[in-house]
Protein backbone atom coordinates (compact mmCIF):
# COMPACT_ATOMS: atom_id res chain seq x y z
CA UNK A 1 0.00 0.00 0.00
CA UNK A 2 2.16 2.92 -1.26
CA UNK A 3 -0.58 5.45 -1.68
CA UNK A 4 -0.59 8.11 1.31
CA UNK A 5 -3.14 8.18 3.48
CA UNK A 6 -6.10 11.15 3.01
CA UNK A 7 -5.16 13.93 4.17
CA UNK A 8 -7.74 15.49 6.75
CA UNK A 9 -7.78 18.67 5.18
CA UNK A 10 -9.08 16.81 1.87
CA UNK A 11 -11.58 15.15 4.15
CA UNK A 12 -13.03 18.25 5.46
CA UNK A 13 -14.46 19.10 2.32
CA UNK A 14 -17.93 18.09 0.90
CA UNK A 15 -17.65 14.54 -1.23
CA UNK A 16 -19.84 12.31 -3.21
CA UNK A 17 -19.38 8.83 -2.15
CA UNK A 18 -20.26 6.16 -5.37
CA UNK A 19 -23.09 3.76 -4.35
CA UNK A 20 -20.42 1.19 -6.26
CA UNK A 21 -18.98 0.38 -3.26
CA UNK A 22 -21.77 -0.53 -1.61
CA UNK A 23 -24.05 -2.45 -4.28
CA UNK A 24 -21.57 -3.87 -7.13
CA UNK A 25 -21.64 -7.14 -7.45
CA UNK A 26 -17.58 -6.92 -9.06
CA UNK A 27 -16.95 -4.60 -6.05
CA UNK A 28 -18.00 -7.35 -3.45
CA UNK A 29 -15.91 -10.00 -5.07
CA UNK A 30 -12.54 -7.73 -5.91
CA UNK A 31 -12.95 -6.99 -1.77
CA UNK A 32 -11.45 -10.58 -1.14
CA UNK A 33 -8.30 -10.59 -2.63
CA UNK A 34 -7.41 -6.24 -2.48
CA UNK A 35 -9.18 -5.90 0.84
CA UNK A 36 -9.92 -8.73 3.59
CA UNK A 37 -6.75 -10.68 2.18
CA UNK A 38 -4.93 -7.73 2.93
CA UNK A 39 -5.91 -6.07 6.40
CA UNK A 40 -5.47 -6.54 10.03
CA UNK A 41 -8.81 -8.01 11.01
CA UNK A 42 -10.34 -8.37 14.42
CA UNK A 43 -11.27 -11.92 15.03
CA UNK A 44 -12.13 -12.20 18.79
CA UNK A 45 -10.79 -11.98 22.44
CA UNK A 46 -7.90 -13.01 24.23
CA UNK A 47 -10.03 -14.43 27.09
CA UNK A 48 -11.81 -16.50 24.49
CA UNK A 49 -8.49 -18.53 24.23
CA UNK A 50 -7.44 -20.10 27.97
CA UNK A 51 -5.16 -23.24 27.74
CA UNK A 52 -2.90 -25.18 24.98
CA UNK A 53 -5.22 -26.60 22.49
CA UNK A 54 -8.16 -24.03 23.18
CA UNK A 55 -9.37 -22.73 19.73
CA UNK A 56 -11.60 -20.43 17.78
CA UNK A 57 -12.50 -19.93 13.59
CA UNK A 58 -12.75 -16.56 11.99
CA UNK A 59 -14.58 -16.37 8.73
CA UNK A 60 -14.15 -13.82 6.05
CA UNK A 61 -15.76 -14.34 2.73
CA UNK A 62 -14.30 -17.16 1.60
CA UNK A 63 -11.42 -17.62 4.09
CA UNK A 64 -11.76 -19.47 7.41
CA UNK A 65 -9.26 -18.89 10.00
CA UNK A 66 -8.28 -21.40 12.74
CA UNK A 67 -6.52 -19.39 16.18
CA UNK A 68 -5.03 -21.65 18.45
CA UNK A 69 -2.85 -21.31 21.94
CA UNK A 70 -0.49 -23.65 20.43
CA UNK A 71 1.41 -25.78 23.78
CA UNK A 72 3.77 -22.93 24.69
CA UNK A 73 0.36 -20.79 25.20
CA UNK A 74 1.04 -18.63 21.88
CA UNK A 75 -1.38 -17.33 19.81
CA UNK A 76 -1.12 -19.28 16.55
CA UNK A 77 -3.18 -19.43 13.43
CA UNK A 78 -3.74 -20.96 10.17
CA UNK A 79 -5.93 -21.19 7.13
CA UNK A 80 -8.65 -24.00 7.83
CA UNK A 81 -8.34 -25.93 5.02
CA UNK A 82 -6.37 -29.47 5.05
CA UNK A 83 -3.67 -29.12 2.19
CA UNK A 84 -4.48 -32.88 1.20
CA UNK A 85 -7.25 -32.13 -0.91
CA UNK A 86 -8.36 -29.12 0.02
CA UNK A 87 -11.76 -30.10 2.85
CA UNK A 88 -12.14 -27.42 5.67
CA UNK A 89 -10.68 -28.93 8.46
CA UNK A 90 -12.72 -27.08 11.16
CA UNK A 91 -16.51 -27.56 10.35
CA UNK A 92 -18.84 -24.09 12.13
CA UNK A 93 -21.48 -25.90 13.13
CA UNK A 94 -24.40 -25.02 11.24
CA UNK A 95 -26.20 -21.90 12.52
CA UNK A 96 -23.51 -20.91 14.20
CA UNK A 97 -21.20 -17.72 14.41
CA UNK A 98 -17.87 -19.55 14.17
CA UNK A 99 -16.28 -23.14 15.61
CA UNK A 100 -14.66 -23.32 19.02
CA UNK A 101 -13.62 -26.06 21.52
CA UNK A 102 -10.41 -27.55 23.08
CA UNK A 103 -7.90 -30.01 20.71
CA UNK A 104 -4.62 -31.90 21.18
CA UNK A 105 -4.43 -31.82 17.59
CA UNK A 106 -6.78 -31.21 14.36
CA UNK A 107 -7.75 -34.34 12.28
CA UNK A 108 -8.96 -34.12 8.84
CA UNK A 109 -12.15 -35.48 8.77
CA UNK A 110 -11.96 -37.00 5.09
CA UNK A 111 -8.93 -39.23 4.76
CA UNK A 112 -7.74 -38.53 8.38
CA UNK A 113 -4.31 -36.30 8.13
CA UNK A 114 -3.14 -34.81 11.61
CA UNK A 115 -1.76 -31.20 12.46
CA UNK A 116 0.00 -30.72 15.73
CA UNK A 117 -0.99 -27.27 17.50
CA UNK A 118 2.07 -25.97 15.69
CA UNK A 119 0.71 -26.72 12.50
CA UNK A 120 2.71 -29.47 11.59
CA UNK A 121 1.66 -32.47 10.00
CA UNK A 122 1.76 -35.27 12.24
CA UNK A 123 0.23 -38.16 10.36
CA UNK A 124 -0.55 -39.15 7.16
CA UNK A 125 -1.82 -42.88 6.15
CA UNK A 126 0.61 -44.46 3.65
CA UNK A 127 3.04 -41.72 3.82
CA UNK A 128 5.04 -43.33 1.85
CA UNK A 129 3.03 -43.27 -0.96
CA UNK A 130 4.12 -39.70 -2.11
CA UNK A 131 7.48 -41.17 -2.05
CA UNK A 132 8.95 -38.69 0.22
CA UNK A 133 7.54 -35.51 -1.15
CA UNK A 134 5.48 -34.26 1.33
CA UNK A 135 8.69 -32.27 2.90
CA UNK A 136 9.28 -28.34 3.04
CA UNK A 137 6.04 -28.09 4.63
CA UNK A 138 3.85 -29.31 1.72
CA UNK A 139 2.36 -31.32 4.23
CA UNK A 140 1.56 -28.80 6.82
CA UNK A 141 -0.62 -26.23 7.83
CA UNK A 142 -0.62 -22.64 5.85
CA UNK A 143 0.37 -19.94 8.28
CA UNK A 144 -1.66 -16.84 9.42
CA UNK A 145 -0.15 -13.73 10.99
CA UNK A 146 -1.54 -13.30 14.18
CA UNK A 147 -1.24 -10.59 17.21
CA UNK A 148 -3.30 -9.14 19.66
CA UNK A 149 -3.93 -5.19 21.24
CA UNK A 150 -6.21 -4.52 23.74
CA UNK A 151 -7.57 -7.99 24.19
CA UNK A 152 -8.41 -8.15 21.31
CA UNK A 153 -7.01 -11.03 18.47
CA UNK A 154 -6.06 -9.85 15.17
CA UNK A 155 -5.58 -12.14 12.43
CA UNK A 156 -3.77 -10.49 9.20
CA UNK A 157 -3.54 -13.22 5.63
CA UNK A 158 -1.07 -11.08 4.22
CA UNK A 159 2.22 -13.04 4.91
CA UNK A 160 3.91 -10.02 3.96
CA UNK A 161 1.86 -7.60 6.32
CA UNK A 162 2.63 -4.39 8.33
CA UNK A 163 3.16 -5.29 11.94
CA UNK A 164 -0.47 -4.80 13.90
CA UNK A 165 1.27 -1.72 15.32
CA UNK A 166 1.77 0.38 12.35
CA UNK A 167 -1.41 -0.77 11.06
CA UNK A 168 -3.11 0.43 14.39
CA UNK A 169 -0.98 4.11 14.24
CA UNK A 170 -2.49 6.21 17.05
CA UNK A 171 -5.35 4.15 18.11
CA UNK A 172 -3.18 2.01 20.88
CA UNK A 173 -2.09 4.98 22.38
CA UNK A 174 -5.14 7.21 22.44
CA UNK A 175 -6.95 3.37 24.04
CA UNK A 176 -4.39 2.57 26.46
CA UNK A 177 -5.68 4.87 29.40
CA UNK A 178 -8.74 3.07 29.22
CA UNK A 179 -7.24 -0.31 29.69
CA UNK A 180 -10.06 -2.53 27.56
CA UNK A 181 -8.31 -5.99 27.73
CA UNK A 182 -9.54 -6.15 31.28
CA UNK A 183 -13.32 -5.79 30.05
CA UNK A 184 -15.36 -9.23 29.84
CA UNK A 185 -18.16 -9.45 27.34
CA UNK A 186 -21.60 -8.64 28.80
CA UNK A 187 -23.36 -9.81 25.88
CA UNK A 188 -22.31 -10.39 21.87
CA UNK A 189 -24.87 -11.17 19.40
CA UNK A 190 -24.91 -11.46 15.62
CA UNK A 191 -27.49 -11.36 12.67
CA UNK A 192 -27.20 -11.86 9.13
CA UNK A 193 -28.43 -8.79 7.44
CA UNK A 194 -29.98 -7.33 4.53
CA UNK A 195 -27.08 -4.64 3.91
CA UNK A 196 -23.62 -4.17 2.77
CA UNK A 197 -21.30 -4.28 5.75
CA UNK A 198 -20.72 -0.52 4.82
CA UNK A 199 -23.82 0.28 5.52
CA UNK A 200 -24.27 -1.60 8.84
CA UNK A 201 -20.58 -0.33 10.00
CA UNK A 202 -21.89 3.43 9.15
CA UNK A 203 -25.03 3.02 10.91
CA UNK A 204 -22.95 3.01 14.06
CA UNK A 205 -19.93 5.57 12.91
CA UNK A 206 -21.80 8.99 12.77
CA UNK A 207 -23.77 11.10 15.62
CA UNK A 208 -25.44 12.86 12.87
CA UNK A 209 -28.30 10.38 12.69
CA UNK A 210 -29.24 10.41 16.75
CA UNK A 211 -32.08 13.34 16.60
CA UNK A 212 -33.51 11.76 14.18
CA UNK A 213 -32.97 8.13 14.39
CA UNK A 214 -33.32 8.05 18.13
CA UNK A 215 -35.35 11.01 19.31
CA UNK A 216 -36.07 9.78 22.71
CA UNK A 217 -32.49 10.70 23.66
CA UNK A 218 -33.40 14.25 22.37
CA UNK A 219 -35.19 14.39 25.66
CA UNK A 220 -31.83 15.07 27.26
CA UNK A 221 -30.07 17.50 25.56
CA UNK A 222 -29.16 17.89 22.03
CA UNK A 223 -25.57 17.39 21.42
CA UNK A 224 -23.33 18.01 18.70
CA UNK A 225 -20.99 15.39 17.01
CA UNK A 226 -17.26 15.60 15.73
CA UNK A 227 -15.31 13.05 13.46
CA UNK A 228 -12.11 13.24 12.81
CA UNK A 229 -9.64 11.18 10.48
CA UNK A 230 -6.46 9.37 11.96
CA UNK A 231 -4.70 8.35 8.55
CA UNK A 232 -6.45 4.86 8.25
CA UNK A 233 -8.91 5.49 11.10
CA UNK A 234 -11.44 7.57 12.46
CA UNK A 235 -12.72 8.78 15.91
CA UNK A 236 -15.93 10.41 16.93
CA UNK A 237 -16.98 12.47 19.68
CA UNK A 238 -19.47 14.57 21.11
CA UNK A 239 -18.71 18.69 21.93
CA UNK A 240 -18.95 19.75 25.57
CA UNK A 241 -22.66 20.70 26.45
CA UNK A 242 -23.38 24.26 27.44
CA UNK A 243 -21.83 25.00 31.11
CA UNK A 244 -19.70 21.88 31.48
CA UNK A 245 -16.66 20.44 30.93
CA UNK A 246 -16.00 19.05 27.38
CA UNK A 247 -14.53 15.88 29.29
CA UNK A 248 -17.86 15.45 30.79
CA UNK A 249 -19.57 15.97 27.37
CA UNK A 250 -19.96 12.01 26.70
CA UNK A 251 -22.24 11.74 29.97
CA UNK A 252 -26.06 13.40 29.03
CA UNK A 253 -27.65 14.54 32.42
CA UNK A 254 -30.39 16.92 31.02
CA UNK A 255 -31.54 20.15 29.37
CA UNK A 256 -31.29 23.49 31.20
CA UNK A 257 -34.26 24.15 33.49
CA UNK A 258 -34.85 20.46 33.87
CA UNK A 259 -34.17 18.68 37.48
CA UNK A 260 -30.40 17.20 35.90
CA UNK A 261 -30.86 14.38 39.33
CA UNK A 262 -34.15 13.13 37.60
CA UNK A 263 -32.98 13.19 34.05
CA UNK A 264 -29.52 11.73 34.72
CA UNK A 265 -31.66 8.25 36.13
CA UNK A 266 -34.42 9.10 33.68
CA UNK A 267 -31.47 8.52 30.96
CA UNK A 268 -29.52 6.10 33.14
CA UNK A 269 -32.80 3.55 33.05
CA UNK A 270 -33.99 4.39 29.30
CA UNK A 271 -30.04 3.66 28.12
CA UNK A 272 -30.15 0.37 29.99
CA UNK A 273 -33.68 -1.05 29.29
CA UNK A 274 -33.74 0.29 25.69
CA UNK A 275 -30.20 -0.15 24.05
CA UNK A 276 -28.16 -2.31 27.28
CA UNK A 277 -25.02 -0.54 26.06
CA UNK A 278 -22.94 2.64 27.56
CA UNK A 279 -23.77 2.06 30.91
CA UNK A 280 -23.27 -0.77 33.99
CA UNK A 281 -25.64 -1.78 36.85
CA UNK A 282 -23.77 0.21 39.33
CA UNK A 283 -24.18 3.71 37.09
CA UNK A 284 -27.65 2.82 36.62
CA UNK A 285 -27.86 2.27 40.62
CA UNK A 286 -26.40 5.71 41.64
CA UNK A 287 -28.33 7.88 39.06
CA UNK A 288 -31.67 6.28 40.57
CA UNK A 289 -30.22 7.40 44.28
CA UNK A 290 -29.92 10.91 42.89
CA UNK A 291 -32.62 12.62 43.95
CA UNK A 292 -32.34 11.38 47.81
CA UNK A 293 -28.63 11.94 48.26
CA UNK A 294 -28.47 15.49 46.75
CA UNK A 295 -30.32 18.72 47.30
CA UNK A 296 -32.88 20.17 44.74
CA UNK A 297 -31.15 22.74 43.10
CA UNK A 298 -27.57 20.87 42.26
CA UNK A 299 -26.41 22.07 38.60
CA UNK A 300 -26.38 19.57 35.67
CA UNK A 301 -22.14 19.66 36.41
CA UNK A 302 -22.39 19.34 40.19
CA UNK A 303 -24.87 16.09 39.86
CA UNK A 304 -22.26 14.36 36.80
CA UNK A 305 -19.53 14.85 38.83
CA UNK A 306 -21.04 13.03 42.22
CA UNK A 307 -23.11 10.15 39.97
CA UNK A 308 -19.59 9.64 38.59
CA UNK A 309 -17.15 9.71 41.61
CA UNK A 310 -19.97 8.20 43.80
CA UNK A 311 -20.23 4.67 41.44
CA UNK A 312 -16.33 4.90 40.67
CA UNK A 313 -15.87 4.50 44.75
CA UNK A 314 -18.50 1.94 45.35
CA UNK A 315 -16.88 0.20 41.99
CA UNK A 316 -13.44 0.09 43.61
CA UNK A 317 -14.82 -1.23 47.00
CA UNK A 318 -16.06 -4.41 45.59
CA UNK A 319 -13.37 -4.68 43.00
CA UNK A 320 -13.82 -2.98 40.23
CA UNK A 321 -10.97 -0.40 39.62
CA UNK A 322 -11.96 2.34 36.70
CA UNK A 323 -8.91 3.53 35.09
CA UNK A 324 -7.86 7.15 35.53
CA UNK A 325 -8.22 8.99 32.34
CA UNK A 326 -7.25 12.41 32.19
CA UNK A 327 -9.41 14.91 30.97
CA UNK A 328 -7.60 16.21 28.13
CA UNK A 329 -6.93 13.23 26.76
CA UNK A 330 -11.49 11.95 27.22
CA UNK A 331 -11.71 15.14 25.17
CA UNK A 332 -9.17 14.12 22.36
CA UNK A 333 -10.26 10.19 22.29
CA UNK A 334 -14.08 10.87 22.03
CA UNK A 335 -16.87 8.42 22.32
CA UNK A 336 -15.70 5.59 19.25
CA UNK A 337 -13.21 5.09 17.29
CA UNK A 338 -13.66 3.25 13.64
CA UNK A 339 -10.62 0.55 12.85
CA UNK A 340 -10.34 0.39 9.48
CA UNK A 341 -12.17 -1.21 7.85
CA UNK A 342 -14.65 -3.38 9.78
CA UNK A 343 -14.66 -2.66 13.40
CA UNK A 344 -15.32 0.23 15.78
CA UNK A 345 -14.99 0.25 19.78
CA UNK A 346 -16.72 2.51 21.66
CA UNK A 347 -14.31 2.68 24.56
CA UNK A 348 -15.83 3.71 28.13
CA UNK A 349 -13.35 3.20 31.44
CA UNK A 350 -15.86 0.89 32.89
CA UNK A 351 -17.38 -0.78 29.78
CA UNK A 352 -17.58 -0.27 25.73
CA UNK A 353 -19.52 -1.16 22.87
CA UNK A 354 -18.54 -2.87 19.58
CA UNK A 355 -19.59 -3.25 16.49
CA UNK A 356 -18.28 -5.45 13.38
CA UNK A 357 -19.38 -5.90 10.20
CA UNK A 358 -18.22 -8.30 6.86
CA UNK A 359 -19.34 -9.94 3.99
CA UNK A 360 -21.64 -12.73 3.82
CA UNK A 361 -21.44 -15.43 1.02
CA UNK A 362 -19.94 -12.63 -1.37
CA UNK A 363 -23.37 -11.00 -1.91
CA UNK A 364 -23.22 -7.25 -1.09
CA UNK A 365 -26.71 -6.86 -0.14
CA UNK A 366 -26.04 -8.79 3.14
CA UNK A 367 -23.50 -8.65 5.71
CA UNK A 368 -23.04 -10.59 8.91
CA UNK A 369 -23.40 -7.97 11.60
CA UNK A 370 -22.33 -8.20 15.10
CA UNK A 371 -22.48 -6.21 18.36
CA UNK A 372 -20.97 -6.82 21.86
CA UNK A 373 -21.02 -5.05 25.18
CA UNK A 374 -18.35 -5.43 27.51
CA UNK A 375 -17.23 -4.01 31.39
CA UNK A 376 -15.61 -4.62 34.35
CA UNK A 377 -16.01 -7.35 36.81
CA UNK A 378 -15.04 -8.14 40.20
CA UNK A 379 -12.23 -11.08 39.60
CA UNK A 380 -13.85 -14.48 39.21
CA UNK A 381 -17.29 -13.02 38.81
CA UNK A 382 -17.03 -12.49 34.87
CA UNK A 383 -20.27 -13.99 32.87
CA UNK A 384 -19.61 -16.58 30.56
CA UNK A 385 -21.09 -15.65 27.12
CA UNK A 386 -21.38 -16.79 23.69
CA UNK A 387 -21.95 -15.32 20.28
CA UNK A 388 -25.79 -15.35 20.15
CA UNK A 389 -27.76 -15.13 16.78
CA UNK A 390 -30.71 -12.87 17.59
CA UNK A 391 -33.47 -11.77 15.64
CA UNK A 392 -34.13 -8.08 14.70
CA UNK A 393 -37.29 -7.93 16.73
CA UNK A 394 -35.10 -9.40 20.01
CA UNK A 395 -32.32 -6.69 19.85
CA UNK A 396 -32.68 -3.67 21.97
CA UNK A 397 -34.74 -1.27 20.70
CA UNK A 398 -31.87 1.83 20.34
CA UNK A 399 -30.24 -1.04 17.46
CA UNK A 400 -33.61 -1.86 16.08
CA UNK A 401 -34.31 2.08 15.68
CA UNK A 402 -30.76 1.60 13.66
CA UNK A 403 -31.81 -1.29 12.05
CA UNK A 404 -34.46 0.43 10.78
CA UNK A 405 -32.53 2.37 8.19
CA UNK A 406 -29.69 -0.16 7.37
CA UNK A 407 -31.83 -2.47 4.59
CA UNK A 408 -33.47 0.91 3.66
CA UNK A 409 -30.46 2.60 2.74
CA UNK A 410 -29.63 -0.38 0.70
CA UNK A 411 -32.37 -0.41 -1.06
CA UNK A 412 -32.59 3.03 -1.71
CA UNK A 413 -29.14 2.94 -2.83
CA UNK A 414 -29.79 0.86 -6.04
CA UNK A 415 -32.80 3.64 -7.19
CA UNK A 416 -31.66 5.66 -10.67
CA UNK A 417 -32.14 9.05 -8.72
CA UNK A 418 -29.44 8.12 -6.41
CA UNK A 419 -26.23 9.73 -7.25
CA UNK A 420 -23.87 8.85 -4.67
CA UNK A 421 -23.99 9.48 -0.57
CA UNK A 422 -23.54 13.31 0.58
CA UNK A 423 -22.02 12.94 4.48
CA UNK A 424 -22.15 15.92 6.40
CA UNK A 425 -18.39 16.68 6.45
CA UNK A 426 -18.09 17.19 9.64
CA UNK A 427 -20.11 15.38 11.41
CA UNK A 428 -19.77 12.00 8.99
CA UNK A 429 -16.30 12.35 8.08
CA UNK A 430 -15.53 8.58 9.07
CA UNK A 431 -17.71 7.73 6.80
CA UNK A 432 -15.71 10.02 3.86
CA UNK A 433 -12.19 8.30 4.84
CA UNK A 434 -13.65 5.40 5.06
CA UNK A 435 -14.30 5.46 1.38
CA UNK A 436 -10.95 7.39 0.60
CA UNK A 437 -9.18 4.87 2.44
CA UNK A 438 -11.36 1.69 0.46
CA UNK A 439 -10.05 3.72 -2.84
CA UNK A 440 -6.39 3.21 -1.83
CA UNK A 441 -6.79 -0.78 -1.24
CA UNK A 442 -9.28 -1.42 -4.06
CA UNK A 443 -8.39 1.05 -6.72
CA UNK A 444 -12.40 2.08 -7.11
CA UNK A 445 -15.08 3.72 -5.39
CA UNK A 446 -12.95 6.82 -4.40
CA UNK A 447 -15.06 9.54 -3.15
CA UNK A 448 -15.71 12.62 -5.81
CA UNK A 449 -14.99 16.57 -4.13
CA UNK A 450 -18.66 18.16 -4.23
CA UNK A 451 -18.48 21.32 -6.44
S1 LIG B 1 -8.67 -33.66 2.52
FE1 LIG B 1 -7.91 -33.74 4.53
S2 LIG B 1 -7.10 -35.70 4.75
FE2 LIG B 1 -7.84 -35.63 2.73
FE1 LIG C 1 -27.91 4.80 16.23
Amino acid sequence: MNKPFPDSEMLQKPVRVPAEAYISREYAAQEQERLWRKVWLQAGRTEDLKKAGDFITYEIGSDSVVIVLDESGDLAAYHNVCPHRGRRLVDVPSGERNACGTRKNFICGYHGWTFGLDGENTFVEHEEDWQGALCNGRGDLSKVCVESWGGWIFINLDPECEPLADFLGVIPQMLEPYQLQNMRARWRKWIIFDCNWKVAMEAFCETYHVATTHPEFNAYGKFRGWSRNHGLHTNIGYEAPKGMEEDTGKMRVGTEGIDPRATTAEMQNYTWEAANTNTTEKLVEVANRLVDELPEGTSAAEVSAYWIKTAREEDAARGVVWPEVAPEHTVEAGTAWQVFPNFQIGQGVQNMLCYQARPYKGDPDKCIFEASVYQLYPDGEEPETQWEYTEPEDWPPVLQQDFSNMAAVQEGMKSAGFAGAQPNPYMERAVASLHTNLARYMGAGEPVPLD
